[in-house]
């Protein structure tokens, strides 16, 4: 078993270059089946979620190269079958983004439930939905997912709920449909433009993408013979963001897109950091202990899902008292036991949390409870007095390219040992 050993305090001080984007990455692998040919994708996050993206491509057929750690060609010109593999599909959410690419490419498709971080109810209807009004049958059962067309025809679609995956599987489904397809209520976040920009320079037509009305004209077929390079992470951008204002540091990234960081950046300067955007580089850095602030997570551009449990630890040594409201998922607090077990002083209560700040945190054995949970305890153990082991790096590899390698570039005491 693997586990992270921190040993704080460390000020976190230094350059980091932000890594491909996951949450789009995930989405334009699939997107790939598309292509009846060849495409090249750069700037490919190096974490498990994609490895397993490109094994799951080519059981299904493809060909892929690596041309170095961030950077594959991928021939989809061969898929042979429509059952992708049960065990590797359920292993993750992304494998949802295989139906929306399959109905398209072959008009099949049977893969596992999706897996991922345990963040509550999961639901699909808003998918499901989607491909049943574009002409698709949906069965569920015995773990697993079918959908079938004979033909895909362009329509309207009111998404209910404000979902990043059911707006990226519309989309995938709705590309080489017959006629138009309207999505309105579409999410909004960086990622969908990302998908949306990838498919158009395939030669999809693609309109409205980072609004909440996203129009499709279907088109005949996609060429490939491009190459596309994955935007940068909004995500590992902000958690390097706020693990310098919980540390007291002052750190540059490189290869963000700052627009992207602005509702993390006016919380930052609302707890006393501060923020210097240079156009493709932000510093960010902080004198003094966090401020107090509440904190609501809502759909982009509001403050995001994905960075609460990060900014949760900034607030756990603030100074003062704090709330965290989580809109989008049940069950994202589990972290904060952890961090109690650091002398964290927060009560959670269903989507709600109140957060005591205290002057320190202290070294403790703790445990990822999720992604986005395992980031933050990385930044709880580098602000910490003492010794802090991680353990459930699973979850931590699933998004986040060498987390250590980043961290102690920046100074902090962190070592991967094998037990
Ligand atoms: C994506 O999940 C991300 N995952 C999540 O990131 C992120 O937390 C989430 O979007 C919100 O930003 C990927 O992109 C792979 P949703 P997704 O559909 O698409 C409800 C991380 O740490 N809903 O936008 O699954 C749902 O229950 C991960 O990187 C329905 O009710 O999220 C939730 O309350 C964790 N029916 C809300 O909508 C549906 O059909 C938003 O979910 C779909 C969603």
């Amino acid at each position: 078993m693997e586990k992270l050993v921190v040993k704080g305090p460390t000020p976190l001080k230094g350059e980091v270059t932000i890594s491909g984007a996951k949450n789009a990455a995930v989405a334009i692998l699939p997107a790939t089946l598309l292509i009846d040919g060849v495409c090249t994708i750069e700037n490919l996050p190096n974490i498990s979620d994609i490895k397993i993206s490109c094994e799951i491509l080519e059981k299904l057929g493809a060909k892929i190269t690596w041309n170095n750690k961030n950077s594959i060609t991928i021939d989809t010109t061969n898929i042979n079958t429509t059952k992708a593999p049960l065990d590797l599909t359920s292993k993750f959410r992304a494998s949802y983004y295989l139906i929306g690419a399959m109905l398209s490419r072959k008009g099949e498709i049977e893969v596992g439930m999706p897996g991922g971080c345990k963040l509550g109810a999961r639901p699909i209807d808003q998918h499901i939905k989607g491909f049943e009004r574009l002409g698709a049958t949906v069965t569920v059962e015995k773990g697993r997912i079918s959908a079938k067309a004979k033909k895909l025809t362009g329509t309207s679609i009111y998404m209910d709920i404000v979902s990043v995956g059911a707006t990226i599987n519309v989309m995938l489904s709705a590309v080489l449909a017959k006629g138009t397809t309207t999505i309105d209520n579409a999410a909004k976040e960086p990622h969908i433009v990302d998908v949306a920009n990838f498919l158009n320079t395939m030669g999809a037509d693609i309109r409205g993408a980072g609004t909440d009305m996203i129009k499709i004209n279907g088109v005949e077929k996609l060429s490939g013979n491009a190459t596309y390079s994955v935007v940068p992470d909004q995500i590992e951008a902000g958690t390097f963001m706020l693990a310098a204002v919980a540390t007291k540091g002052d750190i540059t990234l490189k290869n963000c897109i700052t627009k992207h960081l602005e509702s993390i950046t006016a919380k930052i300067i609302e707890v006393g950091g501060k923020v210097e955007d240079n156009g493709d580089s932000i510093r960010v850095w902080c004198n003094q202990r966090p401020q107090k602030a509440n904190i609501k997570t809502l759909p982009y551009p509001g403050f995001p899902t994905d960075l609460q449990p990060q900014m949760g630890v900034v607030l756990s040594i603030a100074d003062g008292a704090s709330i965290i409201n989580e809109s989008i998922w049940e069950s994202r607090f589990q972290y904060t036991d952890e961090l109690n077990k650091m002398g964290a002083k927060i009560t959670a209560q269903g989507k709600t949390a109140f957060f005591e700040g205290v002057k320190k945190l202290s070294g403790a054995p703790v445990y990822s409870t999720d992604l986005r949970a395992g980031a933050a305890l990385v930044i709880a153990g580098t602000v910490a007095n003492g010794s802090t082991e991680i353990y459930n790096l699973e979850h931590i590899d699933r998004g986040y390219e060498n987390i250590e390698e980043k961290f102690r570039k920046l100074g902090a005491k962190i070592e991967r040992v094998t037990e």
